[in-house]
């Protein structure tokens, strides 16, 4: 059923207003996957890195992608522009100051490592670039944030070990490990052994599953994983006793509709199984995954989200709740904000 595009749903003036007023947690967004177009070519000309795009428009045409190993390729080059410690430091920089104008309250945000470390950047030249921003954020915004390293699953399980002894000696500012990159293929079973490591060592576990790989990869996530949460998990809902599952076990899932739409995880907006997923008691959130290259940060994800599926109010509000239950923040943290947003939501 792909193809026959809803016509998009006008919001009302009063549910744009709620996105925009309500306090959000955002779980699953990958920084680099915030390097604006116009960031790009300033730090490739800073750097003097070659890149393959002359003007901002050439790169949007190159951001038309038909799954998610399309937008990949693209999203690994992007990465040859990111350096020093500066560069790090201005490309999370600016996803913070845009996501404060969300109300974004509270970030859980990706790193990919490999992408780095494999081209020579050094592991703590990318760590502290990343975390100088949030710190000041956390000062001067009032964002707080948990950091989380991912692993590539296009490359070995040793691989992964050796990322995860390199970032040994800087586990204090490492809040968990996730799973990303090509999903087909490589399953969560191929990490089984090194999340055990990283339980072992205290950290939190997530893990992209159910977003172009079938049902029982995000089985396998629960099972041999043990994540606490499920990346994406749209395929979950192929399987009626994993919904049941998940809901039992209270799983949130960080869902990230315009990415879905631009990867074409789903042929329209109207597709997006967010609603479904609120109707089957499973916690789902809203996230922007990679917002520079969908077309949209979180608070474009609940309203593209919200018109075409015709979410109401008391949905929308849920979302924001979800995404600080979900959250790794200790318990009153998270009642602080869940009665900010019903303070808001009035
Ligand atoms: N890396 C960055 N964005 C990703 C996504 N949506 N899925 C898998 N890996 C990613
Ligand atoms: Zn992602």
């Amino acid at each position: 059923m792909r193809g026959l595009a809803q016509p998009a749903q006008m919001l009302t003036p009063e549910l744009e207003s709620l996105i925009a007023r309500l306090p959000k947690a955002e779980l699953h967004l990958h920084i680099e996957g915030s390097l604006e177009p116009e960031l790009l070519f300033a730090l490739a000309g800073r750097n003097g890195v070659k890149i393959p795009f002359r003007t901002v428009e050439e790169v949007r045409v190159a951001y038309r992608f038909s799954n998610l190993q399309d937008f990949l390729d693209i999203y690994y080059q992007g990465m040859a522009v990111l350096l020093t410690e500066q560069d790090f430091f201005d490309l999370t920089w600016a996803y913070l100051t845009r996501a404060k104008s969300d109300q974004v309250r509270h970030v859980e945000i990706f790193f990919d490592p490999q992408g780095h470390t494999q081209r020579g950047v050094a592991f703590d030249t990318v760590l502290s670039g990343i975390e100088r921003a949030l710190k000041t954020a956390e000062a001067q915004l009032g964002i707080t944030y948990r950091l989380i390293m991912c692993f590539l699953r296009h490359l070995s399980e040793e691989e992964a070990f050796a990322t995860l002894d390199e970032a040994m000696p800087h586990l204090a500012r490492i809040h968990g490990v996730g799973l990303d990159s090509s999903e087909l293929g490589h399953p969560p079973a191929k990490f089984a052994r090194v999340f055990a490591r990283a339980r072992e060592l205290g950290l939190h576990v997530v893990a992209h599953a159910g977003e172009e790989g079938p049902s029982e990869y995000v089985e396998e996530a629960l099972d041999l994983l043990n994540v606490e949460r499920i990346d994406h998990g749209n395929r979950a809902l192929d399987d009626a006793a994993l919904v049941r599952r998940i809901a039992r076990e209270g799983l949130t899932l960080t869902v990230c509709p315009l990415s879905n739409l631009r990867l074409c995880v789903i042929g329209d907006m109207a597709q997006s199984p967010v609603a479904r997923m609120l109707e089957q008691g499973l916690k789902a959130t809203i996230n922007s995954d990679d917002p520079a290259y969908f077309g949209g940060y979180v608070n474009d994800n609940y309203r593209a989200v919200a018109a075409a599926l015709g979410l109401s109010a008391a949905q929308i509000v849920q979302l924001a709740e979800n995404s600080f239950t979900g959250s790794f923040l200790p318990p009153e943290d998270v009642a602080r904000h869940l009665a900010a947003v019903r303070e808001a939501a009035r």
